[in-house]
């Protein structure tokens, strides 16, 4: 088979490496890729939103199977363009519809569908540009601290949680009145704060039946301790002690399953990963949002937990082939430790030389913001590595993931030193 994966970030070099395992394999491409995707597929330069020139590509390469990593492809409706055009009709892509994109698209959108299918998530309300003074006056019913996003994608910015009245008002006004986010804020949810921990769950899916994979926990904030600006992710564990399988049952019952019977019923069209980003709040699930493909950093440690061929399951559930396989997990811990660029997720610098990856043993490397120049591995972007350990504690995946990051160089790395350091196994 064929493959042809989309992304260039640490979540498509997880994604092409653990494909590039499969015995079902035979070319693998990653568009546009890193210096990492390079070691196990070829990468090809490409701008993945034009799907005129995917489409070109796939023909020329006879691609069997695409993967969609990233959601802007999936929001702007590359799934509908490949099943409506009858060239591409032997090509399977594996990913939501636009529609079902909506999911993650449109946060109004996923609580009205929650909503509606009883799902647990925050009470919410949602106002449009129109109804500034209706916000405010919800707002002013509901108690600190205050939880505003904006409905659209707004590269992880879109939500505001204050612990002020004023502070929240400033944030709905900005995203209403003075269209911060553009398009993507012309609709403002603004709900209720749910005190609880954290989990990243996902389910592959045929749009009918689902596999869940392995619960992750991802460490979004810049700072230790949870503190200073929210990033894409800055590491990850898998599995959490915190989701139990109590825990896991009911996520399964409440969210999980209503949820692809929903898709089903809806006809929403829908392969691919679900991300159900969840808060425990006292033992019970709720839903603070879905994606609609697999997460990052949480890919670094929940793929290298999955013992399946993952290419035959990312292809039956592609062609909607029953998922009955079930997913067979490796029941050691996985810790990854993201070295970023000093400065990210505000202004950094690229180009860094970074040195060291050859003395790097006993860890997995997934690249993200990384290319490569003149042979050299340089710095590329604001989360430049994932380093991912493996062993039978927390802690033993925590000292190889952090021995591994004493390794790699380059000018103003920065890590995470607390990664897992929270849980115990
Ligand atoms: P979202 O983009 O919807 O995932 O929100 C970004 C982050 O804000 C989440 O990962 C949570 O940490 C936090 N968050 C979002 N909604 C809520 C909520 N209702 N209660 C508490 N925290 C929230
Ligand atoms: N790590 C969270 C995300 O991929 O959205």
């Amino acid at each position: 088979m064929n493959v042809l994966v989309l992304g260039s970030g640490g979540r498509e070099h997880t994604i092409a490496w653990k494909v590039s395992k499969s015995k079902a394999l035979d070319k693998l491409f990653v568009a546009p890729g890193n210096a990492g995707t390079e070691r196990v597929a070829s990468n090809v330069d490409m701008n993945i939103q034009d799907f005129q020139q995917v489409k070109n590509f796939v023909l020329s390469q006879n691609i069997n199977l695409v993967i969609v990593g990233p959601e802007q492809p999936l929001v702007d409706g590359i799934v509908d363009y490949f099943i409506n055009d009858g060239d591409l009709h032997d090509v399977k892509i594996l990913g939501p519809s636009k529609k079902a994109a909506l999911l993650e698209g449109s946060k109004e959108y996923a609580k009205y569908f929650m909503k509606k299918y009883n799902i647990p998530t925050a009470a919410s309300a949602s106002f449009n540009k129109n109804e500034f003074e209706k916000g405010r006056a919800f707002l002013k019913t509901l108690k600190p601290p205050y939880v505003i996003k904006a409905d659209g994608l707004a590269a992880g910015k879109g939500v505001v949680i204050s612990e002020t009245y004023d502070e929240a008002e400033a944030a709905l006004k900005e995203m209403l009145i003075d269209s911060k986010f553009g398009e993507a804020s012309e609709i403002v949810v603004i709900e209720e704060f749910l005190d609880g921990i954290e989990c990243s769950v996902f389910a592959l899916t045929n749009g009918r039946d689902y596999q869940i994979l392995p619960v992750a926990k991802d460490y979004k904030r810049i700072g230790e301790r949870d503190t200073g600006l929210n990033t894409g992710g800055m590491g990850c564990v898998s599995p959490v002690n915190f989701a139990d399988q109590e825990f896991m049952g009911k996520v399964e019952n409440r969210i999980v399953k209503p949820t692809i019977e929903a898709i089903y019923k809806e006809k929403l069209n829908y392969t691919g990963f679900l991300f159900f980003g969840l808060m425990n709040v006292a033992g019970d699930p709720y839903v603070v949002e879905y994606n609609v493909r697999l997460g990052d950093p949480e890919a670094q440690v929940v793929l290298p937990r999955i013992h399946n061929d993952f290419l035959q399951l990312c292809y039956n559930a592609a062609s909607k082939k029953d998922l009955t396989e079930r997913i067979s997990i490796n029941p050691d811990y996985a810790l990854a430790v993201i070295a970023a660029s000093g400065g990210y997720p505000q202004k950094y610098e690229k180009g860094k030389h970074i040195k060291g990856l050859q003395d790097i043993e006993d860890v997995l490397v997934f690249h993200a913001g990384t290319k490569m120049q003149n042979n050299e591995v340089i710095t590329n972007g604001g989360r430049v590595l994932a380093l991912t350990g493996m062993g039978k504690s927390i802690r033993q995946a925590g000292k190889k993931a952090y021995d591994a990051m004493d390794k790699v160089i380059f000018d103003k790395k920065y890590y995470r030193i607390d990664i897992g350091k929270d849980i115990t196994d």
